[in-house]
């Protein structure tokens, strides 16, 4: 058994994307193994802490991406790849062997807590919940020493029997017990409190992480989140532009930057002097719109032009009101300079006077990585287009870079 425990510090707040297992499960987003493989090597420079790469046991395509990632990405200087299993002994032996290549593995294993998934869902007790969930992860330890658990619809769950059974997973070896609003119905308060109650009664809660994951059916997610942070969570569970499940995931984007732009006033909550410049998440926040520009691209999901962060008014200014105010101080009407996620400082207008170097770099801007001969093509594609177009724009671009990169 192959042990090698990640550097748990907890001084910060954990990255955990899933964008690769739950953001691919919004509607119309599959990805192939090379995509995925694409995205998690993006993941990794962008700074992410874990990557959940997939769900090994649900389809033989999940476990391939999961062990190609484990092996390309998952070295002893990447993160920690992560694989989604079912409470039972198939699903954790799936996510076991697809990641045994990976120098930091885990399994992250759950089973639902709430009464409604009980009795309709899963046609078990609490107290058959009670004997599985440490059952699975004792289960799961035998394979790898990182080990997470999820009561799933814990928002809806009833926080007594909660607290019962995140105390005997964590007794059974579980590092990290993630809180999921599964059905994004909690509101902010009531999901910190939720959290403050489980560091408040749950007696071995010192020995594991506390997690968050949440989904976005009343636009809350990401606000619940950072009252889950004031509360005492270290680990947020997101996806590159909020894509999953109906409304989506919290966005890793949206909770990266509020904690950054925002860091003097979150920085009490984890114990530091409010002053403190240090970032609060390892997040590299340059490469924020290239990986979220790649995400788009691939799994063919569009942006939202008002999407805050990554859409493309977000650092724009239409009325004359604004674009005078920020031409005199940009702090009038911008919180954050737009190269913080990558984007150029002034946005380079392109037309058919550019460089191929503009051009070049706006394509990486946009998360293309042309070869020479590509660029070269794409590039006179472009000067064509540029000569009947008075400006082009993002989606033009990308529509160009598409086309060569797919030999049309
Ligand atoms: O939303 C959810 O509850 C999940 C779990 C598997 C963590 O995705
Ligand atoms: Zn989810």
């Amino acid at each position: 058994m192959a042990i090698k425990y990640p550097p748990q510090t907890v001084d910060r707040v954990l990255i955990f994307d899933t964008t690769l297992r739950d953001g691919e499960q919004s509607p119309g987003a599959a990805l192939n193994v090379d995509e995925k493989l694409t995205i998690a090597r993006q993941l990794a420079r962008l700074g992410v802490d874990i990557i959940e790469a997939g769900f090994p046991f649900a389809s033989p395509g999940d476990f391939e991406a999961v062990q190609r990632i484990a092996e390309v990405v998952g070295t002893e200087t990447g993160p920690v790849i992560c694989g989604l299993a079912r409470a039972t002994r198939s699903d954790i032996e799936a996510a076991a062997n697809a990641l045994k290549p990976a120098y930091y593995p885990r399994i992250h294993t759950f089973i639902a807590t709430s009464d409604i998934h009980l009795e309709y869902k899963l046609k078990k007790t609490r107290a058959e919940v009670l004997e599985i969930a440490p059952e699975m992860v004792a289960y799961a330890k035998s394979f790898v020493e990182d080990v997470e658990f999820s009561p799933e619809d814990a928002g809806r769950s009833d926080p007594e029997f909660l607290y019962q059974v995140l105390e005997r997973v964590i007794a059974a070896g579980a590092t990290t017990i993630n809180i999921p609003d599964t059905v994004g119905y909690t509101t902010p308060a009531e999901f910190g409190a939720l959290i403050k109650g489980i560091k408040e009664n749950v007696p071995n809660i010192q020995q594991a992480v506390i997690s968050v994951h949440g989904h976005n059916d009343l636009g809350l997610a990401v606000a619940n989140f950072l009252e889950a942070v004031k509360n005492g969570a270290r680990q947020l569970e997101c996806t590159i532009n909020g894509i999953g499940e109906r409304a989506g995931n919290a966005a890793l984007e949206e909770l990266v930057m509020a904690l950054y732009v925002r860091r003097q006033y979150f920085n009490p909550f984890l114990g530091r002097p409010a002053e403190s410049e240090a970032p609060l998440t390892n997040i590299n926040t340059r490469e924020i719109y290239k990986t979220s520009r790649l995400v788009s691209n691939l799994t063919g999901m569009l942006i939202q032009p008002n999407k805050a962060i990554v859409g493309a008014n977000a650092f724009a200014h239409e009325s004359g009101i604004h674009q005078d105010g920020v031409l005199k101080n940009k702090r009038t009407y911008e919180i954050m300079d737009a190269h913080l996620i990558g984007l150029a400082d002034n946005q380079i207008v392109l037309g058919k006077l550019s460089g191929r170097n503009a051009f070049a770099t706006r394509l990486r801007e946009l998360g293309f990585e042309l070869t020479e001969t590509e660029l070269n093509k794409a590039f006179l594609r472009f000067k064509d287009l540029a000569d009947k177009k008075k400006e082009i724009t993002d989606w033009d671009l990308e529509a160009i870079a598409k086309d060569e990169t797919q030999g049309i």
